[in-house]
């Protein structure tokens, strides 16, 4: 990462990891100083104590897939980025219209523009809930982008009813370990997590009843059929998910694959198409951010039946390492970045 510096000459300043181009984390990801964001009547400013990442976070500095950069711009970034999304931190300030919120107040949340890489970021108070009173800075910044999609895959999008069964494709992941014990909390009466043997006692220590180890069995191939599937990796075709879903049930897609174009869009849609004439229901996950939402997993937290698994705690100077292992698709729980 290489530094620079644009002070604005009276404007208190940040340090922030920024982008410009898109490329290869060592290439692009930069430390910059630029002026603290001013929050606007509805947001808060959080003084960021600790960040992570997300498969979200590379998609925009490698501006992979091209359809990304239709809108942040074609061969180069239009403006400047900071990278990050999910963040917890204490509230400096807040704008004139929120009353939620006050100066102090432990926060957490999810900027979709970015920004959590930072000293500060400013976001729409709605968006941030107050942090789980038993975790710490780094566990809370662990949860936002990743529950929320849990959350929204099994109750908004595949509509769990208590006593169901759910099959997690990716359970190992960072949607995966909250998809699982979301699951639980939420009275699923059995959950079976896909993902590799050198993750099957993570996955069990988080409710999962039981474990398909992907490099051995084939879980369209068990007896077993599920009453929802959430297929965080996407690693299968439609028709053989299928197979593991009851007539009756739901399918949900959340990510994973995709080619340079498109990146998962491209298989949600293709999913959505294909869905139309199949018996099961196919749906897709397009997370949003909703304090609401995470109020309600901090409270599962906070009563001890949410854990949040942590794979590393990098420090600021090693911002590149963490995406380039977060790149690697093989990260067990999640990624973090002290500010
Ligand atoms: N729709 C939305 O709103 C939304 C929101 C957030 C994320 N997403 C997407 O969801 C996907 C997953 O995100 P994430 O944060 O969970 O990623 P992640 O944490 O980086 O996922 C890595 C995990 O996936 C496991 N894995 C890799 N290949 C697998 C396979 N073939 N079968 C089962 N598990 C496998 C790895 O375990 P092993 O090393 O043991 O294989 C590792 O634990 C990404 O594509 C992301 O873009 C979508």
């Amino acid at each position: 990462m290489s530094s620079e510096s644009s002070r604005a000459p009276s404007a208190p300043t940040m340090r922030a990891i920024q982008f410009s181009d898109y490329g290869a984390p060592g290439d692009v990801l930069h430390e910059t100083q630029i002026p603290v964001p001013e929050p606007r009547p509805d947001d808060i400013l959080v003084e960021v104590k600790a960040a992570s990442i997300n498969p979200y976070d590379w998609h925009f500095y490698r501006g992979d897939p091209y359809m990304i950069r239709a809108t942040s711009g074609i061969r180069r970034l239009r403006h400047p980025r900071i990278a990050g999304a999910d963040f917890a931190g204490v509230v400096a300030t807040v704008g004139t219209n929120v009353t939620t919120f006050s100066i102090g107040d432990r926060v957490f949340g999810e900027r979709g523009e970015g920004g959590a890489l930072a000293e500060f970021v400013a976001v729409p108070a709605d968006n941030a809930a107050t942090m789980p009173r038993t975790a710490s800075f780094e566990e809370a910044a662990a949860v936002p982008m990743v529950a929320l999609t849990a959350s929204s895959a099994l109750r908004d999008v595949g509509k769990l009813a208590p006593g169901q069964s759910v099959l997690v494709n990716g359970a190992s992941g960072g949607v995966g370990v909250f998809a699982v014990q979301l699951a639980k909390a939420w009275g699923a009466s059995r959950v079976v997590g896909v993902c590799s043997g050198r993750n099957k006692e993570l996955v069990l220590s988080l409710g999962a009843d039981a474990v398909v180890d992907y490099t051995s069995e084939n879980y369209w191939e068990g007896e077993e059929k599920f009453d929802l599937m959430v297929d965080i990796q996407n690693s299968q075709p439609l028709r053989r998910s299928l197979t593991a879903v009851k007539e009756d049930g739901t399918y949900v897609i959340v990510g994973g694959g995709g080619g340079k174009l498109m990146g998962p869009g491209g298989p949600v849609m293709r999913a959505m198409a294909q869905g139309l004439f199949k018996r099961q229901r196919v749906a897709a996950v397009f997370a949003q951010s909703r304090g609401e939402d995470l109020a309600r997993v901090a409270s599962l937290i906070d009563d001890g039946k949410v854990t949040v698994p942590i794979e590393k705690v990098y420090d600021w100077a090693e911002a590149t390492a963490a995406m380039e292992r977060l790149e690697s698709n093989r990260v067990s729980g999640k990624l973090v970045i002290r500010i």
